[in-house]
C-alpha cells in the first residue's frame, strides 16, 4: 500500500516529522486555515475517530483514501511545540517509519504571504519566487507501462511534474547549468532515503535506467519552475536543495493521485479483452480530481494520465489547486479503449510467424533494426547509413538510454532525422536525437510510422522518411 510510506508514527512533541508534501498536508497547512487546523489536530487522535464526520471538510477533501490515517499523518507535521497529544496511526500497515534523520517539512525559500493563484493574475506579478510563471500550470503526469511493464501491477508510475504556460505551450531545459547527472547522489546527500526507495518503486524508466529518467525530468522540466530557482532561497541556499524539493513535491502529489484505485473503484480494471469508453475513464478521474484530466493512448491502449493544477504560492510550500487542462491534448479514441494488464506477455502471434518478434525487448546495447511492412512480414533491415536494404547483412546499431528514450549510433555515426524528414546515420550528424519505442517499434516524435518510396529490391537501398510516402514500414529492435 503506497500510502504506508507516508505515515508517521507518534513523535514526541516539538520534534518535527519528516513530512510528505501531499495534498492532504497542503489542505491543513494552507495559510488561511493553519491555525484552525493546528487546534483541530491538537485534539485529534485516530484512536478515537473512526468516522470522518469529526474531521473538518477541508481535511476530508484534501485527504482522500484512508482519511483518518492521512489526517493523522498530516497533523503530526503541523503540530505546534506546545501540542501534547500523540497521534496514533489507525492502520496496521503503518510500520514504515522514516529511517533518515527527521529534517522537518521544508520551509521553502521564504514565506509567501498573500500568494496568488498561478494563471489567475490580472496584472503582472513581480515576485516569481512566490508565483509560478511563465510555467503556471503544473502537470503531474503518470504512466501505465505494459510493453515492457514497469512498477507494481496495481499502480500507475510517475512520469514527472511539468510546468506548462497557462496557454498550454511550455519551456524546456531552462538552465543547462543545473542539468544534474547525480540525482541519486543529491537525494542521498540530503538523507532522503525513503524518498529514493519510493522513487525506485514508483518512478520507473521502462528500460530500467531510473537515474537517467529522473535526470531527464529534472533537467527538461524542473529547471523551468520559477519558484524553484536557487535565487529564491536567498543567502541560505544549500546546493541542489531545489532538486530535492522537485522530487519531494512530485512524489507527494502522485501519492494523492492513485489512478489505479480511482479507476478500479469505477470498475475500470486492466483486462486483455475488456474495453472502455473515453467517457467512462474521464468521468471516474474527473469525479476524483474535480477537473478533467488529459488521457494518453498508444495503439488504442490507455497509457498516460496528466493531472493539471494551478499553484497558490510556490511549488515548495503552496497549495496545488486542480485546474482544467491547458488545451485539448488527449489522444484516446472515444470507444474501444484497452487498459492492458502489466506483466502479461502478448499472446504469440499466429500466421506468418514473421511478425515483430522484438516487441518488449528494450532498445539498449547492440542490435539490429529489422524492417516490417504492412502485411506484418519481416523485409530486410537498416544498414549503417540508416537506409533500408533487403539483401545482405544488417548493420549493428548501438542504443544508449536517454531519459525515457534512447539514442542510436551506427558505424557511420549518430542517427538523426534530417531536415528533409529522412532517417540518417552519419559522422557529421549532431548526436543526441532521442528515439522511443512504441509497442516495441522504433518511434520518432511520437510515431512509429516510417515510410519509403518503395520496398527495396536487390542491391537498391531505400531512404527511410518520417513523412508519408508510398510504403509504410516499421522497425523493431533485435538485441545482439
Ligand atoms: C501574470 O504575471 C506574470 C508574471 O509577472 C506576467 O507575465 C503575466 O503577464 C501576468 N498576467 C496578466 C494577465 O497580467
Ligand atoms: C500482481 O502481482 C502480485 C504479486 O506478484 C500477484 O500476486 C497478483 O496476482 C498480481 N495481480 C494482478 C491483477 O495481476
Ligand atoms: C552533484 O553534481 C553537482 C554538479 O556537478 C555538484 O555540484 C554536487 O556537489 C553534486 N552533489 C553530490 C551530492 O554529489
Ligand atoms: C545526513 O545525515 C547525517 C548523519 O545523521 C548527518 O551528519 C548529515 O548532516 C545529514 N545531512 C543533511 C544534508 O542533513
Ligand atoms: C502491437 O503490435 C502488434 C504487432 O503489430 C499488434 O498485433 C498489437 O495489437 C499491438 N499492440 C497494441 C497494444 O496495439
Amino acid at each position: 500500500m503506497r500510502s504506508s510510506l507516508f505515515l508517521s508514527l507518534a513523535l514526541p512533541a516539538g520534534i518535527a516529522a519528516s513530512c510528505n508534501a501531499d495534498n492532504c498536508l497542503r489542505a491543513l497547512r494552507a495559510t488561511a486555515r493553519l491555525e484552525a487546523a493546528q487546534s483541530f489536530c491538537a485534539t485529534f487522535t485516530t484512536a478515537s475517530v473512526t468516522e470522518t464526520s469529526a474531521i473538518p471538510s477541508y481535511a476530508v477533501a484534501g485527504c482522500t483514501g484512508n482519511v483518518a490515517s492521512r489526517v493523522s499523518s498530516a497533523c503530526s507535521c503541523i503540530s505546534t511545540p506546545s501540542t501534547t497529544s500523540t497521534f496514533v496511526p489507525s492502520t496496521s500497515t503503518s510500520t514504515s517509519v522514516a529511517t533518515s534523520t527527521p529534517t522537518g517539512f521544508p520551509t521553502g525559500p521564504k514565506d509567501c504571504l498573500d500568494p496568488q493563484l498561478s494563471c489567475h493574475n490580472t496584472t503582472a506579478v513581480a515576485d516569481l519566487c512566490c508565483f509560478n510563471a511563465p510555467g503556471g500550470q503544473l502537470l503531474q503526469t503518470q504512466f501505465w507501462d505494459t510493453s515492457p511493464s514497469t512498477g507494481p501491477n496495481n499502480s500507475w508510475t510517475i512520469h514527472g511534474l511539468w510546468p506548462d504556460h497557462c496557454d498550454g505551450t511550455y519551456d524546456a531545459n531552462c538552465d543547462p547549468s543545473r542539468e544534474f547527472t547525480n540525482i541519486t547522489a543529491i537525494l542521498e546527500y540530503y538523507n532522503k532515503t525513503d524518498l529514493l526507495t519510493y522513487m525506485n518503486t514508483y518512478w520507473k524508466d521502462y528500460q530500467g535506467n531510473d537515474e537517467s529518467f529522473w535526470e531527464h525530468e529534472w533537467g527538461k522540466h524542473g529547471t523551468c519552475i520559477s519558484t524553484l530557482e536557487p535565487s529564491c532561497y536567498g543567502g541560505g541556499y544549500k546546493g541542489q536543495e531545489e532538486v530535492v524539493e522537485y522530487f519531494e513535491q512530485t512524489v507527494g502529489l502522485f501519492g494523492g493521485l492513485d489512478s489505479y484505485s480511482i479507476l478500479a473503484n469505477a470498475g475500470i480494471l486492466p483486462s486483455r479483452s475488456q474495453t472502455y469508453t473515453l467517457l467512462e475513464i474521464q468521468s471516474a478521474l474527473t469525479t476524483f480530481h474535480s477537473q478533467p484530466v488529459t488521457l494518453g493512448c498508444s495503439s488504442g491502449a490507455l497509457d498516460e494520465i496528466w493531472y493539471h493544477f494551478n499553484v497558490l504560492g510556490s511549488v515548495q510550500t503552496g497549495s496545488f489547486i486542480p485546474a482544467p487542462p491547458d488545451g485539448s491534448k488527449s489522444d484516446c479514441p472515444a470507444t474501444g479503449i484497452k487498459y492492458l494488464p502489466k506483466y502479461q506477455a502478448t499472446p504469440t502471434s499466429t500466421g506468418t510467424g514473421g511478425g515483430p518478434t522484438g516487441t518488449g525487448v528494450p532498445y539498449v546495447g547492440k542490435g539490429y533494426l529489422n524492417a516490417f511492412t504492412g502485411d506484418g512480414g519481416k523485409k530486410g533491415c537498416l544498414i549503417s547509413a540508416g537506409t533500408w536494404y533487403t539483401t545482405g547483412t544488417c548493420a549493428t546499431y548501438n542504443a544508449v538510454t536517454v531519459g525515457d528514450g534512447f539514442t542510436l549510433t551506427s558505424s557511420k555515426g549518430p542517427c538523426t532525422v534530417q531536415g528533409d524528414d529522412s532517417f540518417s546515420c552519419a559522422a557529421p550528424n549532431a548526436a543526441g536525437t532521442v528515439f522511443r519505442a512504441l509497442n516495441g517499434s522504433l518511434a520518432y516524435a511520437g510515431s512509429s510510422n516510417f515510410y519509403a518510396a518503395a520496398v527495396p529490391v536487390g542491391s537498391v537501398q531505400q531512404k527511410v522518411f518520417t513523412r508519408v510516402d508510398a510504403v509504410p514500414v516499421s522497425f523493431v529492435w533485435q538485441s545482439l
